[in-house]
C-alpha cells in the first residue's frame, strides 16, 4: 500500500475526534438532534485547524444510513463515499484553483436537480475568500434560497476578505487555534498508535512550533519519523525544525552582553559562511534582544506561553541578570540602526559588523533609582525620598 502521510491518514472521522474545536462540534451536534441545520455554513480559522475535515463530518453526519448519537457511521455507503471524496451528491470545489466564474455558473445551474443518493446535495468550497468579485455575485442568489436538497459549507482562513453579503448568509462558526497541551495529548496518542517512541519535551517543541495548526504538527512529526526513525529525542526536533539558528543567535547575544569582540564577529561571519542572509540574521537578533528584555520584565510564570527551547530560557535568567533593561533599550536601537543602513548600503556586512561593535561597547545605563539607591547606601548625601 502507498504511503500516506499522517496529515491525510489521520483526518478526524467524528466530531468527537475533533480535538480543540467543541464549541464548534457541539453546536452542530445539537442542529442536527434539533434538526434545525442551516443551509448554508461558514467555517474560518487559522490553517490546519479542522475546517475542512469538519465539513466533511458534517456532511457525513447529514446524509449517513446508521448515524451514531448524531455522529457519522464512517461505515455506510454514504459515509464511505464521502470519506474516499467519490460522492457524486458532494461537490467539493477548491476555489483556490478554480477561481473562474464558470464553476459557480456550472453550480447555479446544478443546484436545482435532486441529490441522486444522498439526502442533501452538499457544496463545500474551500478558500473561499480566493473566488473573484462576479463569483461572489453569481453565488450570493443560490445562497441566499437555495432548494430545500441543497447545504452549502465554505471554508477560508481569511473572512475579511469576504463580502460581507456573503457572510451574512452563512451560519459563521470559528475554529479555534489548538492549544499545546491539546496538542501535546493528541500526539501522545498518535506516536503511540504509531509504535515511535517520542519524549513529551520533544513533542512540546513539535506543539510549540506548529502555532495552533495541527496539520503543521502531524508535518512535522512526519518528517521526523523520516529522518530519525522510531526514536525521537530532543535533538532531533531541534535539528528538523531549524531551532539550531536560534542557539547560535543565543550565542551571539551573550558574546555581546560579554563584550567579546572578537567572539562576536567570528559568530557573525559563521552564520553568514553557512549561507544566513545577512537582514534575515540582523531580525533574527532583534527578536532576541526582545526576548531577552521580555524575561527580564515578565514574572516566569507568565512566560509559559513563550516559544523558549529547553535550555533557552535558563540562558536567559542568566544572562538577564548582566544586563539592564537600559543595555537592551541601547541594543534595540543600535539593531534598527543597522537594519536602516543595510538597506541603503552596498557594504551590509561590514555595516552589521561596525553595529556589533557599537553594541559592544555600549556602556549600561544606570537608572534613576539605582543611582539614588547606591548614593544612599553610600550616604555622601542626604537624599529626600521620591513619591
Ligand atoms: N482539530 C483537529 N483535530 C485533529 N486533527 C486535526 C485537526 N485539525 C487538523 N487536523 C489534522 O490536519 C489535517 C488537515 O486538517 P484540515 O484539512 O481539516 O484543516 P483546515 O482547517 O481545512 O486547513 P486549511 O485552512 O489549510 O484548509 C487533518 O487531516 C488532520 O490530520
Ligand atoms: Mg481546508
Ligand atoms: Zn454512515
Amino acid at each position: 500500500m502507498s504511503y500516506l502521510v499522517l496529515a491525510r491518514k489521520l483526518r478526524p472521522p467524528r466530531f468527537k475526534d475533533l480535538v480543540g474545536q467543541e464549541h464548534i462540534s457541539k453546536t452542530l451536534i445539537n442542529a442536527i438532534r434539533t434538526d434545525r441545520v442551516a443551509h448554508a455554513f461558514l467555517f474560518t480559522g487559522p490553517r490546519g485547524t479542522g475546517k475542512t475535515s469538519c465539513a466533511r463530518i458534517l456532511t457525513k453526519a447529514l446524509n449517513c444510513h446508521a448515524p451514531v448519537e448524531h455522529e457519522p457511521c464512517n461505515v455506510c455507503e454514504n459515509c464511505l463515499e464521502i470519506n474516499q471524496g467519490i460522492a457524486t451528491d458532494i461537490i467539493e470545489i477548491d476555489a483556490a484553483s478554480n477561481r473562474g466564474i464558470e464553476h459557480i455558473r456550472e453550480l447555479r445551474e446544478n443546484v436545482k436537480f435532486s441529490p441522486a443518493k444522498c439526502r442533501f446535495k452538499t457544496y463545500i468550497i474551500d478558500e473561499v475568500h480566493m473566488l473573484t468579485t462576479e463569483s461572489f455575485n453569481a453565488l450570493l442568489k443560490t445562497l441566499e434560497e437555495p432548494p430545500s436538497h441543497v447545504k452549502f459549507i465554505l471554508a477560508t482562513t481569511d473572512h475579511h476578505k469576504i463580502p460581507t453579503t456573503v457572510i451574512s448568509r452563512c451560519q459563521r462558526y470559528d475554529f479555534s487555534n489548538i492549544s499545546i497541551p491539546e496538542m501535546v495529548t493528541y500526539l501522545q496518542s498518535v506516536v503511540e498508535k504509531e509504535g515511535i517512541s517520542v519524549s513529551d519535551s520533544a513533542l512540546k517543541l513539535i506543539s510549540k512550533s506548529a502555532t495552533g495548526g495541527m496539520r503543521d504538527a502531524l508535518t512535522t512529526l512526519d518528517m521526523l519519523i523520516s529522518f530519525g526513525g522510531d526514536l525521537v529525542d530532543d535533538e532531533k526536533v531541534i535539528t528538523v525544525l531549524g531551532l539550531n539558528d536560534a542557539r547560535e543567535l543565543d550565542g551571539l547575544l551573550e558574546a555581546i552582553i560579554e563584550k567579546d569582540v572578537a567572539q562576536v564577529i567570528s559568530l557573525f561571519q559563521n552564520l553568514v559562511a553557512k549561507g544566513r542572509s545577512i537582514a534575515r540574521i540582523v531580525i533574527d537578533l532583534m527578536g532576541v534582544v526582545k526576548d531577552l528584555s521580555l524575561v527580564k520584565s515578565v514574572p516566569e510564570d507568565d512566560l509559559n506561553w513563550h516559544d523558549f527551547l529547553p535550555d533557552q530560557l535558563d540562558l536567559y535568567k542568566r544572562l538577564s541578570a548582566k544586563v539592564g533593561i537600559g543595555t537592551l533599550q541601547q541594543y534595540f536601537q543600535i539593531i534598527l540602526d543597522i537594519e536602516g543602513q543595510i538597506k541603503r548600503s552596498t557594504q551590509a556586512k561590514i555595516c552589521v559588523e561596525m553595529g556589533l561593535m557599537r553594541m559592544c561597547s555600549v556602556e549600561s545605563l544606570v537608572g534613576v533609582a539605582e543611582i539614588i539607591t547606591a548614593l544612599r547606601s553610600a550616604g555622601k548625601k542626604k537624599i529626600p525620598a521620591i513619591n
